[in-house]
């Protein structure tokens, strides 16, 4: 079984065909950095317009790649949200179009199943599962019970992980994307130097808060007598990562206990997301992990920022099991993984 995925929700487009029997065939992302690094942040239009002028051009590369033709498809899967809506109308639009002139089933894929599957992908997970989200607008812990069945532990309250990477990075002049930015200056940092708070810490619950750790920051920032140095910057990024990490251990380790009451027998804990391509954070969770009896299962970097091979084998996922949708989906701002799960604000636009 052979399925086309689009992945347009951001600030990547991106295309891949993936097989049933896990071989990625052909991949390509094409990243926009350059288009939005002038406003330190994604601009919705200028991404929207990026995708339709690539889109096409990416799906004919990767076809030709992987040396078939739409014929040889057995579906085609398009996130079809969350994210800026202009994005996901171009890809969700393009994979109608493919899906209806060579009459193959669509899969309109949440993109945050996309990075919630990955791992059955790369390493044969099974369910259920415990899953760390952390990327550029969610921060959620989840138990995954199935395909299109997640139950959410808990999410943030404020900002996402990725967020206050791509803020504080901002805020210390590293650039963007910010996530890997603040990795690599925290390299050589001392996390020590500035104590820095860690919302939640040890508070009952799963939820997540960043807002107070970045207005911290504003803080030590605005009171250095004159412009922070790069050893500074240094030293900030290493205690601003730490505060991260700090939190993150603490709120997956609430979490595992949870799930082990839950589901007595099950001790896999995955990370996905952007953020999860973070080496630092990782090993800190993984200590964790291994402190709470679980094993943990990161997908590698390139799996855990966006991507299309993630689409593609969430609808080889959706096909499988008969989640098939109708060419009258419909794009979504917003769309939760657990839809009864209540509001708490938080991780607006991005996936
Ligand atoms: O999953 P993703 O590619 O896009 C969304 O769906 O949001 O995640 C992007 C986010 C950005 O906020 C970026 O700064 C963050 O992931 N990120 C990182 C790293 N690489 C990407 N954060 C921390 N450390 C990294 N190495
Ligand atoms: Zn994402």
């Amino acid at each position: 079984m052979l399925v086309l995925g689009l992945e347009t929700s951001c600030d990547e487009t991106a295309a891949a065909v993936v097989a049933d029997d896990r071989r990625v065939l052909a991949q390509c992302v094409a990243g926009q950095d350059d288009d939005h690094r002038a406003y330190g942040g994604v601009v919705p239009e200028i991404a929207a317009r990026a995708h339709v002028e690539r889109l096409d051009g990416i799906i004919a590369r990767v076809m030709a790649e992987a040396g078939i033709g739409f014929a040889d498809l057995d579906g085609v899967a398009a996130t079809a949200g969350p994210g800026l809506l202009g994005g996901v109308m171009v890809g969700l639009m393009t994979g109608k179009a493919i899906a209806a002139v060579h009459r193959l089933p669509l899969m309109a894929v949440n993109h945050l199943e996309g990075h919630a599957l990955t791992a059955r992908l790369t390493d044969r997970v099974s369910f259920p599962f415990l899953l760390l989200l952390i990327s550029g607008g969610h921060c959620q812990l989840l138990a995954v019970e199935g395909v299109g069945r997640y139950r959410r532990f808990g999410t943030t309250i404020d900002d996402a992980a990725g967020e206050a990477f791509d803020k504080a990075a901002k805020l210390l002049g590293l650039g963007y994307p910010g996530g890997p930015a603040i990795e690599a200056a925290a390299r050589d940092g001392d996390p020590r130097r500035f104590a820095l708070p860690r919302p939640l810490l040890g508070r009952v619950g799963c939820d997540f808060s960043f807002s107070g750790l970045k207005t911290a920051l504003v803080h030590v920032v605005a009171g250095f007598p004159a412009e922070p140095t790069e050893g500074d910057r240094r030293d900030l990024a290493a205690g601003f990562q730490a505060a991260v990490a700090d939190v993150l251990a603490d709120r997956a380790t609430g979490a595992m206990a949870r799930f082990r009451l839950e589901f007595p027998g099950a001790d896999t804990f995955v990370v996905a997301g952007g953020v999860a391509a973070n080496m630092a954070l990782r090993d800190r969770l993984r200590a964790v992990t291994e402190a709470g009896g679980f094993r943990m299962v990161v997908p590698p970097p390139a799996l855990c920022t966006d991507n299309a091979v993630m689409i593609a084998w969430a609808g080889i996922e959706r096909l499988a099991a008969g989640l098939v949708d109708g060419l009258d989906a419909s794009p979504r701002a917003r769309w939760p993984l657990d839809p009864a799960a209540p509001f708490v604000g938080g991780g607006i636009g991005r996936a």
